[in-house]
């Protein structure tokens, strides 16, 4: 049996078919590759000595989708393919609601036409919306999203909720993913940004290789310890473990189950900066510019939940993020374009 990886060439995605070789699965992954190249596929290959069957194609074609489930015996669908940028978004709603949400419900439908029912789903920290409490933990209902982006993840969610209970055979896991950073220790795979980067850490990281001048810091004047933002950042290989933890506890979900995927604290932007500078030995020229529209002065997850009953939690700190995320930035100044 082989598991479904859409979106598996990804950032996160590559990081989570290593994690799953690594332990002896079976790897299918579909991507249409619109944000990201085989090669990540390719290094991954060459970390883990097997490679994924890879299919490039969409999630919103179903023939493509019928083809690959005729021809792999697949147990389980672990879903990140879908668009990102926050932004963006904002610019192109109805591209987001194209991939993100309808490209799910065609997933959906052929997997249960397949009769493949268990499903894990990349949501994000943005579906608690702007009004919730932080801690963010999963009791707290969510909505009041402010982007297409967040609103395309608060509404893949709800469908979730919905066809879970109308198809009992299935067990889904959402999985709330707060600020993924870092890369995989070899310097090998990490987060390759088109453009200039809209997240911090890949924009930091540019800024130590001499690729941008200087960061700029979005609001100086939250009420936080320092004045800056603070999000919960967890390194991505924390996170590639958390996928492998919840596929093992899909057998015990009757229906839908969301869990966030955070370390529990939060770290300020100047800290980061730091953060990074120690690990690098560079030093990194910043601005403080006015706030950045959307943005919450703070937020970081409650992150019991999926200690509880998934037995996950972050094994990876500040420094290795930082570490990571410099080991492949330096060696890859022009990420996979090498
Ligand atoms: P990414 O852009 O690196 O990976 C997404 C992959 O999906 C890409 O390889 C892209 O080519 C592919 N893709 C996009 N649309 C597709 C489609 N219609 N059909 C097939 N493939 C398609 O992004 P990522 O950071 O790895 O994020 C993965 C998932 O996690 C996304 O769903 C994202 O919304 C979610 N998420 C990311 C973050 C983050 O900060 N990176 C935080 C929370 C949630
Ligand atoms: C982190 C902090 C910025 C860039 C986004 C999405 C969220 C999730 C993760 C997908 C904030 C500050 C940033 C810069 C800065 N993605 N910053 N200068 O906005 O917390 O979350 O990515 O689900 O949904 O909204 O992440 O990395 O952009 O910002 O000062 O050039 O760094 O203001 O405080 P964010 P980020």
């Amino acid at each position: 049996m082989a598991i479904l990886v859409t979106g598996g060439a990804g950032y996160i995605g590559s990081h989570t078919v290593l994690a799953l070789l690594g332990r002896g699965e079976d790897v299918v992954v579909l991507d249409n590759l619109s944000n990201s190249s085989k090669e990540s596929l390719h290094r991954v290959e060459q970390l883990a000595g097997k490679a994924a069957r890879f299919y490039q194609g969409d999630i919103q074609n179903g023939e493509c989708l019928r083809n690959i489930f005729d021809e792999n015996k697949i147990s389980a669908v672990i879903h990140f393919a879908g668009l990102k940028a926050v932004g963006e978004s904002t610019r192109k709603p109805l591209e987001y609601y194209q991939n993100n949400v309808s490209g799910t419900l065609v997933l959906l439908e052929e997997m249960r036409r397949a009769g493949v029912t268990r499903f894990i789903f990349s949501s994000s920290a943005t579906v608690y919306g702007a009004n919730s409490p932080v801690p963010y933990v999963e009791t707290t209902p969510i909505g009041g999203t402010t982007s297409p982006y967040g609103t395309s993840k608060l509404m893949v969610e709800q469908i979730l909720q919905d066809f879970a209970k109308a198809e009992p055979q299935f067990s889904i896991i959402a999985l709330r993913y707060f600020n993924p950073v870092g890369a995989h220790e070899s310097g090998m795979i990490g987060e390759d940004p088109n453009g200039i980067p809209n997240n911090l850490l890949p924009y930091i990281a540019q800024v130590a290789i001499g690729k941008l001048e200087k960061l700029g810091i979005f609001g100086g004047d939250y009420p936080t310890k320092d004045g800056t933002g603070e999000r919960d950042y967890i390194h991505v290989m924390d996170l590639a473990e958390g996928h492998l933890m919840a596929m093992d506890h899909l057998k015990n979900v009757d229906g839908f189950k969301a869990y966030n995927l955070g370390a529990g604290v939060g770290h300020s932007v100047l800290a980061m900066v730091q953060a990074f500078e120690k690990a690098s030995g560079v030093k990194i020229a910043y601005q403080i510019l006015p706030r950045r529209d959307g943005d919450l002065p703070a937020f970081w997850a409650d992150a019991n939940l999926a200690r509880e009953e998934l037995g996950w939690e972050v094994r990876r700190g500040i420094e290795e993020m930082m570490r990571d995320t410099w080991n492949w930035q330096k060696n890859n100044p022009q990420g996979y374009r090498n």
